[in-house]
């Protein structure tokens, strides 16, 4: 079969796909999208497209017999998971030998099961990690943009100081401030003026109704509803789900050729589909991206590859811990999912954490604190092609992740010992873990901004190769991660469109 050529192509539909795709669409330029999840715009048969926390069915991950959330167990109990039958749900845990990632799968990749957190790092925070980026133009333009576009919002102060839907985190500010620790707001993606009217009961609960990590019925402002819309909208780009590019090569004309299988939902490949394209814009996460890219190089399809390809990865310091407040200090039965409030200690020299504090909806009060601690853990790893199997390893040990913990329970050991408090035994599985270290939603790096590529992602060694997602990133970013990968993959596209595009 002839292979399908356009003349863009994008792989993965997450924030750094999604914003190529963009603004290609409006430069005119016909742009194949290739994403391996699903679209979520169908209603199941309970008439949602998305299934619940509470009760999760094949919707809720990708390809499991057996769900996988993040908090395994309370009072060590395993009431969370729940059997499913496999399917290409959207929430993905990928298992890597000492750290296993959060991905989500469908077309609009992790803003489709994310918190929606909108964070601005702190800029001489991004200057200590981007040295060759021009900060002010960044946060002059490209923030902005990316917050413009994906509608970042804040909670309503008065508000949030009265619903009881944010009594925990106000619960945990208290805990923070009598360690003499900052809390600070932060806005979200998150529609409040819906979150209100959820409350009230206006609108059908979303937010208020433990959705997050299975996807929102509701509410959400995720890519599909901003950016993947607007790129619909310019009339040049395509969209193909259920689509797994599995390698790229170059032909001789320097065109772009890419080998995809094409799924059905029981995961069966149906089609094994060829493509071609002049312009290739990478944007399949930390993890997608960087796979993609060893393999090419290391199984000799695209040699001329950086060495620094597969290197810089890092989980943005990620730990989950939970603490037990005092009886007299509830956190209430309802909780919002959407987290609006971080303990800010990034600018303590000794010990820099930023900590969401992190919504546990079960619909009864079990008086717990959780957060997710973002530490500024120095320690990289990197991604290997592994010839005997055919996969792509991470290198990432148990001592790198003990780092992080270093860090999260100094700051928490404070919060514990300002309340004469102590820390939730019973979260995560086994008995007497305390701090989740095997898993981050933040996979940061792997084709490191000016290592694997130029400074405004061209890879190099390879023209007309490009890469827009969370690999660029060293690592950690400090914050939430997604605002600077949108506005950083502005600022490629920006420049490449000038630069790169004209005839
Ligand atoms: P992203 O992972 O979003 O998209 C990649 C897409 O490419 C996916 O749709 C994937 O299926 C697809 N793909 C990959 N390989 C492919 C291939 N070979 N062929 C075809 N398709 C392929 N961040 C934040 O800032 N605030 C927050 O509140 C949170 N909260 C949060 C909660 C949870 C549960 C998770 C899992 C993550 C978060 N995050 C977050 C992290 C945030 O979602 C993440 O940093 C971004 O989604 C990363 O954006 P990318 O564009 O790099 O990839």
């Amino acid at each position: 079969d002839a292979a399908e050529s356009a003349p863009a192509i994008v792989v993965g539909s997450g924030y750094g796909g999604a914003v190529a795709a963009l603004r290609l669409g409006q430069a005119g330029i016909r742009t194949l999208l290739l994403e391996m999840g699903r679209l979520w715009n169908t209603a199941g048969p309970d008439g949602k497209v998305f299934c619940s926390t509470t009760a999760p069915d094949q919707r809720s991950m990708w390809f499991r017999t057996r769900t996988e959330a993040p908090l395994a167990s309370f009072l060590w109990l395993d009431l969370v998971n729940k059997d499913i039958s496999p399917y290409p749900g959207v929430l993905d845990r990928v298992h890597y030998d000492n750290m296993s990632v959060y991905v989500g799968r469908g077309v609009g990749g992790g803003s489709l099961v994310n918190g929606g957190m909108a964070v601005t790092p702190l800029k001489s925070y991004f200057t200590e990690q981007f040295p060759t980026v021009d900060a002010d133009e960044m946060y002059g333009t490209y923030y902005p943009r990316a917050r413009a576009m994906l509608g970042v919002n804040t909670i309503d102060p008065a508000w949030f100081e009265s619903t009881d839907w944010y009594r925990f985190t106000r619960t945990s500010r208290k805990a923070a401030g009598n360690a003499g620790l900052k809390t600070t707001f932060v806005p979200n993606v998150y529609d409040f003026g819906h979150m209100r009217q959820e409350a009230a009961g206006t609108a059908p609960k979303s937010a208020l109704a433990g959705e997050v990590i299975y996807g929102n019925n509701q509410g959400k402002r995720s890519l599909d509803k901003t950016y993947l819309a607007a790129a619909l909208g310019t009339g040049n780009v395509t969209v193909h789900t259920l689509e797994k590019v599995r390698s790229v090569s170059r032909a001789g004309d320097g065109s772009y050729v890419l080998t995809a299988d094409r799924i059905d939902t029981t995961g069966a490949v149906v089609e094994t589909k060829e493509y071609s394209c002049t312009y290739l814009f990478l944007g399949g996460g930390s993890l997608g991206t960087t796979e993609l890219l060893v393999r090419a190089r290391d199984t000799g399809t695209l040699p001329d590859l950086d060495p620094a390809v597969g290197a810089g990865w890092g989980t943005n310091g990620n730990t989950m811990l939970g603490r037990a407040n005092h009886v007299w200090d509830t956190v209430g039965a309802d909780e919002a999912t959407m987290p609006v409030m971080g303990i800010d200690d990034w600018a303590n020299a000794d010990n820099p954490v930023f900590a969401e504090i992190a919504p546990l909806p079960m619909g009864f009060e079990h008086w717990i604190s959780l957060y997710l601690a973002i530490t500024k853990n120095p320690e990289r790893a990197s991604f290997t092609y592994d010839s005997a199997s055919g996969a792509v390893k991470l290198g990432w040990t148990a001592a790198q992740s003990a780092v992080s913990v270093r860090m999260a329970k100094k700051l928490f050991d404070r919060i514990n010992l300002a309340n004469a408090t102590i820390y939730r035994y019973d979260l995560f599985g086994s008995r007497s873990k305390v701090f989740a270290d095997d898993f981050t939603y933040h996979p940061l790096g792997g084709c490191v901004l000016g290592k694997a590529t130029d400074d405004y992602g061209r890879v190099k060694g390879y023209r007309r190769l490009y890469v827009t997602d969370g690999s660029l990133v060293p690592g950690n970013i400090g914050v939430n991660p997604f605002v600077t990968i949108t506005a950083l993959a502005e600022r490629t596209m920006a420049r490449v469109l000038v630069e790169d595009t004209a005839p």
